[in-house]
């Protein structure tokens, strides 16, 4: 099946054309990043302005890079939620309304479902697995035996691992969003410089919460101007990035021995992270686990990832009920509600 993906969850327009979910003719994704660094993080209302300005252009040029025409798609996938309503009602909009003068299938999907089977853009894998989702809005662990049938065994309880890099980058005087430039400069820094805590970590939980290092961090910076610049940043930079990767890696280790998964999957933006792909690694070599952590292209917001659950529930004849609407929340448990 030829499909075209759409996603305008938060603020990135993404559109991709995907042969039978598995091979990406075209990706095609334009960041609305440097608009929001101008504000220190995203403006809901202009990235849904933004995202209808450049909808149709990015559509046209998917098609035009998959070197294929709207009148060869077979079914077209969106994401439907959670993210920004505004956002998120362009690129439905768009998808519904394609499908409907082209009279082909059309199903919404969770932005989650789409960041944790980017994988199978690369290989596909056996289930069931685990899988970690670190992105701006979510860390969530979820238990993965199929697609569509996800349980969520652990998440934040206030930040996401996304959001405290972005909060703590901001602190640190950095642009939004700043979790690739800690990652960076961490590389050059000594992550037991700063003691920062680890949070929730003993509580026998699977829950993470990250509010409290973000917190720690302003703490240290009010204590220690000088903490935010020269060898004395790089220093926090390593510091703060140690203490989130001990963090994941903790609960991650936990989640691996309490399901008895042989196979860990680790997903979304913060997946791009250099120091947790490490430590996931040896964490996995460890406990002799399989790991699959996609490569950084595929680990941020993208649109080819959505054509992984769409082309399969097309290809199962399951589409999204008649008057679906987007949802600015949306739990993964409860997926199959939206499918008819
Ligand atoms: O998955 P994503 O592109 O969008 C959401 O669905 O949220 O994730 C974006 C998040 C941002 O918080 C960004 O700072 C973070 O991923 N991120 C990183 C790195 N690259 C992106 N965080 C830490 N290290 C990185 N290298
Ligand atoms: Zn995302």
């Amino acid at each position: 099946m030829l499909l075209l993906a759409i996603e305008t969850s938060c603020d990135e327009t993404a559109a991709a054309v995907v042969r039978d979910g598995r091979e990406i003719l075209s990706s095609v994704v334009s960041s609305q990043i440097a608009i929001h660094a101008l504000y220190g993080g995203v403006v809901p209302e202009i990235a849904s302005r933004k995202h209808l300005e450049t909808i149709s252009p990015v559509i046209s040029q998917a098609l035009q890079t998959a070197g294929v025409t709207m009148g060869d798609i077979e079914g077209v996938t969106v994401t439907r939620g959670p993210g920004l309503s505004g956002a998120l009602l362009v690129g439905f909009s768009a998808a519904k309304a394609i499908a409907a003068a082209r009279r082909i299938p059309f199903v919404g999907v969770h932005h989650i479902e789409g960041h944790l089977l980017a994988v199978f853009l690369e290989q596909p894998l056996p289930f069931p697995f685990l899988a970690l989702v670190v992105s701006g809005g979510h860390t969530h662990l979820y238990h993965v035996e199929g697609i569509g049938r996800y349980t969520t065994l652990g998440r934040t309880i206030d930040d996401a691992a996304g959001e405290a890099y972005d909060k703590s980058a901001k602190i640190m005087g950095m642009p939004y969003p700043g979790g690739a430039l800690i990652d960076k400069l961490a590389a050059s820094g000594n992550p037991a410089a700063v003691a920062l805590p680890r949070p929730l970590l003993h509580d026998g939980s699977l829950r993470f919460s990250f509010s409290g290092l973000k917190t720690a961090v302003l703490q240290h910076v009010a204590k220690h101007p000088q903490a935010v610049s020269g060898q004395e940043l790089n220093d926090l930079c390593a510091s703060f990035q140690q203490a989130v990767c001990d963090v994941l890696i903790f609960k991650t280790e936990a989640a691996l021995k309490q399901t008895g998964a042989r196979r860990l999957v680790v997903a979304g933006g913060v997946a791009c992270n250099s120091g947790l792909r490490s430590a996931m690694a040896q964490l996995c070599a460890r406990l002799q686990v399989d790991l699959s952590i996609p490569a950084p292209a595929l680990c941020g917001d993208n649109a080819a990832m959505l054509a992984v659950p769409g082309d399969y529930y097309l290809s199962n004849g399951l589409a999204s009920r008649d008057g679906l609407d987007v949802t600015a929340t949306w739990d993964m448990d409860s997926i199959k509600e939206s499918l008819t």
